[in-house]
């Protein structure tokens, strides 16, 4: 039995934070948060440190703390910081944690916002930490799913893309243990899935199979998952230049898939999902990041202590 007390205060650090019965609360309550507009948050303020570009994120939390009436301050660019000036991560949330109740980091450093939840007194959601962790878009990625396909059990996902620096990815492909999934990994060799996600799912007992070949991986997908090559991860341009345009999702590619095929992405994209897509009736990706609202709504109402009342 899962309580709306349960999540009082708690750092968001990974997905593995979560339970299966957590997970579905949460969904469960983004639900009941979709519609809602109200002064729950009325006097609570919540800090966004931004050390990495973001639009969905960042614009998606500000959006759920606003329609909640609570406040968000902070910065969107590391260079208008004090870190500008030789600040450490530790200093400035031991700051911020003094003008805010919750803290929103991005950050390029992979373990950013676990050293953040060591020195913060209030609680830190990670909103993605280099290559390592995306825990909020995968509860976005779960809700997309479920709305989309009406359940979330048994559902075979095929990954295609940057598996290998995909925070988004790597969030999401070991959290579908909790769901009985069966997992296609399509990438270059360069960009595949890291060992240890790797291992992960072997010893989560998740079917994976591997391969380069989209148009036979996409043919019994429930979900095709499309992330981006991203360009600032690579140490090496030529490394990049040769990957970049490794796959694309266009009509023809679909035409072999299952009609109702979910097509996920997290954004940004590139190139990777041809515009003649967006008109495809299970083109979910920019409900996928609507939903984003409903989502971090709930997470925060939960966070802070301010949803009972609704979730009664
Ligand atoms: N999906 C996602 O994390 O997008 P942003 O980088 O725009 O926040």
């Amino acid at each position: 039995m899962v309580s709306p007390k349960d999540f009082v205060g708690r750092d968001v650090i990974t997905v593995g934070d979560f339970r299966r019965e957590e997970l579905l609360f949460l969904l469960d309550a983004a639900a009941r948060f979709e519609d809602l507009v109200g002064p729950l948050l009325a006097g609570r303020v919540v800090a966004t440190l931004f050390y990495e570009p973001s639009t969905r994120t960042r614009l998606s939390f500000e959006s759920a703390v606003g329609r909640l009436g609570g406040r968000a301050i902070g910065f969107a660019d590391a260079g208008v910081s004090s870190q500008a000036k030789g600040e450490t991560l530790a200093d400035t949330v031991r700051v911020v944690e003094g003008y805010s109740d919750l803290i929103l980091l991005r950050h390029s450093a992979e373990g950013a916002a676990r050293l953040a939840a060591e020195f913060a007194r209030v609680p830190v959601v990670n909103c993605g930490d280099g290559a390592h962790q995306h825990p909020t878009q995968t509860l976005v990625d779960l809700y997309t799913v479920r709305r989309e396909l009406g359940r979330l059990d048994g559902l075979h996902f095929v990954f295609v893309g940057d598996l290998r620096y995909g925070r988004t990815v790597h969030s999401l492909v070991t959290t579908l243990a909790h769901f009985q999934a069966r997992v296609t990994l399509v990438s270059p060799p360069f960009l595949r899935l890291p060992a240890e996600q790797r291992a992960a799912l072997e010893t989560l007992k998740v079917p994976v199979r591997e391969t380069h070949e989209l148009a036979e991986a996409v043919r019994d997908a429930d979900v095709l998952y499309v992330t981006r090559i991203q360009r600032e991860r690579f140490a090496d341009p030529v490394e990049f230049e040769r990957v970049k345009d490794s796959y694309r999702v266009d009509n023809e590619l679909l035409s072999r898939a299952r009609p109702e095929v979910a097509i996920l992405h997290p954004l940004p994209r590139v190139n990777e999902i041809a515009p003649e897509v967006d008109a495809h009736p299970h083109a979910a990706y920019f409900r996928q990041a609507h939903y984003g609202v409903a989502v971090r709504k709930a997470l925060l109402a939960l966070l802070l202590d301010r949803a009972t009342e609704v979730l009664r």
